[in-house]
C-alpha cells in the first residue's frame, strides 16, 4: 500500500465523509442501505420539508440520534486524532459528518461543515445553538423556551448554505504559504458541494491530493493517489509523520 509521508515542511488538510463512521455502525447516505435509500431527502432534510411536516423531520433526526448515541470512534477516527497531536497547527480536519465522533476521538482542530446531530437551534430567534441529545417521541415538535418558535436540528439541509466562518477557515488553511500542502479525503462520495470542490482548490494551489475510499468516488480522477479500502483498516498505517 502507498504511504503518505508528512515531513516538517508539510501541512495536512483532511476532509471526511460518512464512510469514516461506517465501521462505527453509522449508516452512510448513498449506496446500499444508505439513509437516502430509505428516506425521502426532500421531506426530512430541507427547509421546505420542515415547513410542511416538522414532526416527520424530528422523527428522522430523533431516530438518527438514538442510532448514533451508542456509537464509538473506530481506528480511522483515532488515527486522525493522533495526526493532530503530532502536527499541531499543521493539521486541520473538515468533516461533513454530524455524528460528533471526531471530537469524541480527540480532534479539536475540527470544522463541522454540515452541523452537528446533537445540537439544536431555534428556527425563529437568534439564541445560540445548544447541545441537545434528546430523541423526541414520535409526533413531537419541540418549541423554543425563549420565543416559543419551533426548534430544529443544527444541521445544514439541502438548499441551505454552509456557515461562512467554516469555509473561511478551510480556505485560509488551503492558502497558507508557510508549508507544502497535502489534501486527504476519506470516506466521501464526492457528490456534495462545496466539500467535493476542495480537491480542485488544493490542486490549483499545487497541493498533493489523496483519496481513501471503499469505492470509487464521483471525483476520484481529481486525486493523484486513490487508496481503495475501509478507512478503519487503511488510515492507521497510511501516514508517516517525521
Ligand atoms: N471506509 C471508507 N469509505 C467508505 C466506507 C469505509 N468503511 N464505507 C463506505 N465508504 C464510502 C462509500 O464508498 C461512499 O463513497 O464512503 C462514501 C460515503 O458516501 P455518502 O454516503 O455519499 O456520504 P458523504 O460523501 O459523506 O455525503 C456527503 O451528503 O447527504 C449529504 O449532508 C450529507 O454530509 C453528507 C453529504
Amino acid at each position: 500500500m502507498d504511504t503518505l509521508r508528512i515531513d516538517k515542511d508539510t501541512r495536512l488538510l483532511v476532509l471526511t465523509g460518512a464512510g469514516v463512521s461506517a465501521e462505527s455502525g453509522i449508516p452512510t447516505f448513498r449506496g446500499g442501505n444508505g439513509l437516502w435509500e430509505n428516506h425521502p431527502v426532500e421531506q426530512v432534510a430541507s427547509p421546505e420539508g420542515f415547513r410542511e411536516d416538522p414532526s416527520l423531520v424530528w422523527r428522522f433526526y430523533s431516530q438518527r440520534r438514538a442510532g448514533a448515541a451508542p456509537c464509538q470512534p473506530n481506528p480511522g477516527h483515532r488515527a486522525m486524532a493522533e495526526w493532530e497531536r503530532k502536527l499541531g497547527d499543521r493539521f486541520l480536519l473538515a468533516t461533513q459528518n454530524v455524528d460528533g465522533l471526531h471530537r469524541v476521538a480527540g480532534n479539536q482542530q475540527l470544522v463541522e461543515l454540515h452541523g452537528n446531530l446533537f445540537t439544536t437551534r431555534c428556527s425563529r430567534c437568534t439564541r445560540e445553538p445548544f447541545e441537545d441529545r434528546l430523541a423526541y417521541p414520535d409526533g413531537t415538535v419541540p418549541l423554543c423556551g425563549q420565543c416559543g418558535g419551533k426548534l430544529r436540528p443544527h444541521i445544514v439541509w439541502f438548499g441551505e448554505v454552509l456557515d461562512e466562518r467554516n469555509l473561511l477557515r478551510v480556505g485560509e488553511f488551503l492558502a497558507r504559504e508557510d508549508t507544502r500542502l497535502v489534501f486527504l479525503a476519506v470516506g466521501t462520495s464526492g457528490a456534495v458541494y462545496p466539500a467535493a470542490g476542495f480537491v480542485q482548490a488544493a490542486r490549483e494551489l499545487g497541493g498533493e491530493t489523496w483519496l481513501v475510499n471503499a469505492d470509487p468516488a464521483d471525483n476520484t480522477l481529481l486525486f493523484q493517489h486513490f487508496v481503495r479500502g475501509r478507512s478503519g483498516e487503511v488510515l492507521p498505517a497510511l501516514v508517516t509523520i517525521d
